[in-house]
């Protein structure tokens, strides 16, 4: 079995700037892979000033003759995946082969209904603050066997009979359990059918395929969505998505065997940001928080919301190297920090006295960081193409996060535009 895997992860809350670390990488990959989570993502490309935001479809789609693959761990919104792959055809960006996995689940009309009726009954203080996008209820079905996957929309009669069992213990959930209206099954079936043959042309088993990509000595670049932290297992659960966000996930999402894995490259962005609920140590709720959301653009992609923000943590990042075996960083939106006296790295945390360098989740809330101070920058780093152009102590920030997460930082993201990237041979 070749090593020509590679695969990508959001080291901290997600929203580290994947999409464009996957496009940046684009002309040395053959094939694009997206392997859990769906359409919660939101994975944004900016080429020539223009903002391209998938949130289904992989980062790879732009770039012409690719392989993009959609794996059986991800939960697709069929109407989201055919909006995506319209609006490309429209932009005449519909340039790479598309092919989603039959094993894939799907997400039906009353997953998202489900979705944000859970998220009231949990009420204020034990929400989640989901995307409302039906991924939590579609995998529980998922797990609970009772899910349609994509291949079940391919055969209407069997779809009719599936969706009427499952449709039948949703519309008791949803009217005893939540107080909400039934669904028909002619409201629900009638665009599945739809969906399924306008999807048709892009299912495949994607396993095989995958596999004698590899075979065949094709670079496959495997692009987690969301982030380490997020993950169901090892994330601050319950302030987690459904998903394996991490490296592993990555093989039971797609079919690839373990051995064929190079690379784990871990996105970090330079700084702090989550959205939705749940613990975040180094959350500047002041003065830096603001400026890194106004700088950083820091609003959500999929939902609008604006992110929490605050200092890199370094002991998260610690924890998500570990639990990835990332052995590359990809280190994203340095330019946000320009202009800032100084920065500040949480390299500890301290409780009731006493200081730590581990995360314990269950604790993490009570957890009050303890930051080491780096000097700042001033001169605009946007147009800096070598790291030895970096100011001296943008340069020590990337050396001090490459020796906290024992790691190289092999790309360093300078501004938005593909172009502002410097790569030190990702
Ligand atoms: P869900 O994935 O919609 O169930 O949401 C669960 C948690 O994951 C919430 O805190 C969301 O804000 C968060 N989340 C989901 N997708 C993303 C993402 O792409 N970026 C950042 N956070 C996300």
């Amino acid at each position: 079995m070749k090593n020509k895997v590679d695969i990508l992860v959001g080291a901290q809350w997600g929203d580290e700037g994947k999409g464009k670390v996957v496009d940046t990488m684009g002309p040395n990959v053959d094939v694009f892979v997206r392997y859990q989570g769906g359409a919660n993502a939101g994975h944004t490309v900016i080429v020539d000033g223009k903002k391209v935001i998938f949130k289904l479809l992989p980062s790879g789609m732009l770039y012409p003759g690719k392989l993009c693959v959609i794996g059986n761990g991800v939960v697709v919104d069929p109407e989201q995946f055919l909006k995506e792959v319209q609006e490309l055809r429209e932009r005449r960006q519909d340039r790479a082969c598309l092919v989603v996995s039959s094993l894939a689940h799907v997400v039906m009309p009353y997953h998202k209904i489900l979705d944000k009726a859970q998220e009231v009954f949990r009420g204020k203080g034990r929400m989640i603050g989901t995307t409302g996008r039906g991924i939590g209820p579609c995998y529980v079905d998922k797990y609970a066997r009772n899910g349609l996957r994509v291949e079940d929309l391919l055969d209407a009669d069997r779809l009719r009979e599936k969706l009427s069992v499952a449709l039948e213990e949703k519309n008791r959930i949803l009217t005893k359990l939540y107080n909400e209206k039934p669904m028909s099954l002619d409201e629900v079936l009638t665009p599945a059918v739809e969906w399924g043959k306008n999807l048709a042309p892009y299912v495949g088993n994607t396993s095989e395929l995958l596999y004698d990509a590899v075979e065949s000595g094709k670079r496959v670049l495997l692009e987690g969505a969301q982030g380490v932290l997020l993950d169901i297992d090892h994330g601050t659960y319950p302030y987690v998505t459904s998903s394996s966000t991490s490296a592993a996930g990555g093989f039971t999402g797609t079919g690839l065997p373990l051995a064929c894995l190079d690379r784990v490259i871990a996105v970090v962005k330079a700084y702090t940001t989550r959205v939705g609920e749940g613990p975040m140590p180094t959350e500047d709720k002041g003065e830096i928080g603001d400026r890194l959301r106004e700088k950083g653009g820091e609003f959500g992609a999929v939902t609008g919301r604006p992110r929490r923000c605050g200092w890199l943590d370094m002991v998260a990042l610690r924890y998500s190297m570990r639990l990835n075996g990332a052995n590359v960083i990809a280190l994203t939106k340095m330019d946000v920090l320009t202009g800032m006296k100084e920065i500040k790295v949480c390299t500890a945390y301290e409780r009731n006295g006493t200081k730590t360098d581990r995360v314990d989740f269950l604790v993490l809330e009570e957890y009050r960081p303890v930051f080491e101070t780096l000097g700042g920058w001033d001169e605009d780093i946007s147009a800096c193409e070598t790291f030895e152009s970096l100011p001296a102590a943008a340069q020590k920030y990337v050396e001090y996060i490459e020796k906290g997460a024992g790691a190289p930082v092999q790309l360093i993201g300078t501004g938005p535009d593909r172009n502002q990237t410097i790569n030190r041979g990702l």
